[in-house]
């Protein structure tokens, strides 16, 4: 039997390595609900519909439902995302569009839009989800929630490294500060704020190397299947 499971969580907290890691090893389909409000965001970036202060929203909500966000998997066993077919993957990774995701993912039409073609995804179950909404909103009925979490500091230092190794030239607590306002953000917008779902396993990955966390994960993933099978 197939299950849904939900995963929520801040940003830089290492949700889209245990959910692709847990979809492998269960053989579900993975889907990141992060690139989706990315791609949103570079089809108004595209059109013309972001600048630095305003969104046209008058046109976005007018061809929303022009857009549709899908996945296909890579031969490496990764995927890419596509926009109405075409594979905009390397596209929404950069700072700009990620960004203009974080404003776009703030306005109730695109949410709702977004939302229906997620569950239209999770008709057959057999899925990982992550995002900030998906134990609350998307799937409140998902088989097994996890809400994961680690210290800013934690995250921070996980973030640093990331970037300097980019090339980037940031120190580390103005990455701290970065991670810090981003949760405040996250947790305090009007639509659908960031928050743990009441049956959702809290799940702190601070002090777990890569390989406990994915023990717990298969643990708790296993348990899960097991209770929905009696
Ligand atoms: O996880 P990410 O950095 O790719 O997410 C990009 C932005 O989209 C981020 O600002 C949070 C937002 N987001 C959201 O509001 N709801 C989701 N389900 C997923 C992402």
């Amino acid at each position: 039997m197939k299950i849904i499971v939900a995963i929520d969580g801040f940003s830089s907290c290492g949700k889209s390595t245990m959910a692709k890691e847990l979809a492998t090893y269960a053989g579900y389909t993975y889907v990141d609900t992060g690139a989706m409000y990315r791609a949103v965001a570079l089809f108004c970036l595209r059109n013309g519909w972001m600048t630095e202060n305003a969104i046209d929203e008058t046109q976005l909500q007018a061809h929303i439902h022009e857009l549709t966000v899908g996945f296909q998997l890579r031969p490496d066993g990764g995927q890419d995302t596509m926009l109405n077919g075409e594979n905009v993957e390397a596209l929404i990774r950069t700072l700009e569009v990620g960004n203009g995701a974080s404003r776009v993912s703030t306005i109730g039409f695109v949410r709702r839009e977004l939302v229906r073609q997620q569950q239209i995804m999770g008709r057959r179950k057999g899925i990982v989800m992550d995002g900030r909404d998906i134990g609350t909103v998307v799937f409140p009925d998902a088989e097994l929630k996890l809400f994961v979490t680690a210290r800013p500091e934690v995250r921070a230092q996980r973030r640093y490294q990331e970037l300097l190794g980019k090339g980037e030239q940031i120190t580390f607590d103005e990455v701290l500060a970065n991670v810090k306002e981003r949760d405040y953000r996250d947790t305090h917008r009007a639509e659908s704020p960031l928050r743990q779902a009441e049956d959702a396993i809290l799940f702190d990955n601070s002090d777990l190397t890569r390989a406990e966390q994915m023990e717990k994960l298969k643990r708790i993933f296993d348990e899960a299947v097991g209770r929905c099978q009696h």
